[in-house]
């Protein structure tokens, strides 16, 4: 069976960066691609920055590739992992050889609750100058998470999983996100830590190679995946995946990057990523595990675009990871 892949370029470089890794896709697994198109171009000559059409496709899609929107990024990427009924945000952040990384010995996967949390979307304000949120913590979504986490860690190699939470403050809400993710250990007869997700921000900093497996509520997957992509060297090389039961939706964690669209001098690496994390998805592992050397490869030897020091072209980079598959 040719599984279909939705492409959805999107603004800025991600109009660079995702031909360059459905080239790379192209080349290790028969896909189907199809193409559709989002983001502030699309708004600009519609109203509309996501239309109906590319919704309806990324929730029939076998998997869908996206790049980065602009200013309307919210407006795309948040229906788009809606689309796909995502609930889970896995977010690796390695170092690799060759990178200049503040902490070379980080090997981290950020599993982030990604449907709930202070992410709910329920704001009000109740009264002049005062405003609340509430936080919806489900016994569902977090015991969803949890396993996915634990399964990640289990099928990916990883010992070390950690839950974190701020169950001594956000005793309702946190209690039941970690309740819940211990009682799943408990049925897998799994290993974990548990952590403030606070102090955990610490020990990320100072001590990553201790950890392997974060599960995370989503606000604390948000900000502690981004303090972990400062540990390995920068954006253009974080990719991300948005997994639901049926489908998935995978992106590089970096935007439209403005301030250097079109200039043809973006790193293909998180988009390419992402796509391994894609392959993988679709049962493709020898492939994916091709491509990430391929990448790894290249990422040690060079070529390099010049976020990573060198001087090379994104079309330069593309084809070296191309001739090393
Ligand atoms: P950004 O990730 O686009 O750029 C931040 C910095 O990293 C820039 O200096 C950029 O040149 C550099 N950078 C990012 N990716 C790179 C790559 N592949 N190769 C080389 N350098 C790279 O974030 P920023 O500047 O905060 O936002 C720019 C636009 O992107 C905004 O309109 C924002 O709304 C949007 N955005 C969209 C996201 C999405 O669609 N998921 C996520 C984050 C931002
Ligand atoms: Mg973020």
């Amino acid at each position: 069976m040719t599984e279909s892949v939705l492409v959805v370029p999107g603004d800025g470089i991600g109009q660079e960066v995702v031909p360059a890794a459905v080239d790379v896709l192209s080349d290790v697994a028969d896909l189907e691609f199809f193409h559709a198109e989002a983001g502030d171009h699309v708004k600009r000559e519609t109203g509309e920055a996501l239309p109906e059409e590319t919704y309806r496709r990324a929730s029939e899609a076998d998997a869908t590739l996206f790049g980065a929107a602009g200013e309307t990024a919210a407006d795309v990427i948040l229906p788009l992992r809606e689309a796909v009924g995502s609930f889970a945000n896995v977010r690796p952040a390695r170092a690799y050889p060759g990178v200049d990384a503040l902490r070379p010995e980080t090997d981290l996967v950020f599993v982030r609750e990604n449907t709930e949390g202070v992410y709910s979307g329920i704001e009000s304000e109740v009264a002049e100058g005062v405003t609340t949120l509430t936080r919806v913590v489900t016994e569902e979504a977090s015991r969803r998470i949890a396993e996915y986490g634990f399964e990640y860690a289990a099928e990916n190699g990883y010992d070390d999983v950690t839950i974190a939470h701020k169950a001594n403050v956000m005793r309702t809400t946190d209690g039941q996100f970690l309740d819940a993710a211990k009682t799943v250990a408990g049925e897998r007869g799994a290993d974990y830590e548990e952590a403030l997700m606070d102090a955990l921000a610490m020990h990320l900093l100072l001590r990553p190679e201790e950890y392997g497996v974060v599960i995370c509520p989503n606000l604390a997957g948000d900000m502690l995946s981004d303090l972990a992509a400062g540990l390995v060297g920068g954006l253009g090389l974080l990719p991300s995946a948005n997994v639901g039961a049926e489908n998935a939706l995978f992106e590089p964690v970096h935007g439209s990057a403005p301030d250097i669209a079109g200039q043809g001098v973006a790193n293909p690496a998180a988009t390419v990523l992402s796509g391994a994390m894609l392959l993988e998805h679709l049962g493709y592992d020898a492939e994916a595990a091709a491509v990430r050397g391929a990448v790894e490869g290249v990422l040690a030897e060079g070529p390099r675009t010049p976020d990573l020091g060198g001087d090379a072209s994104t079309e330069d980079v593309t084809a070296a990871i191309r001739e090393r598959l």
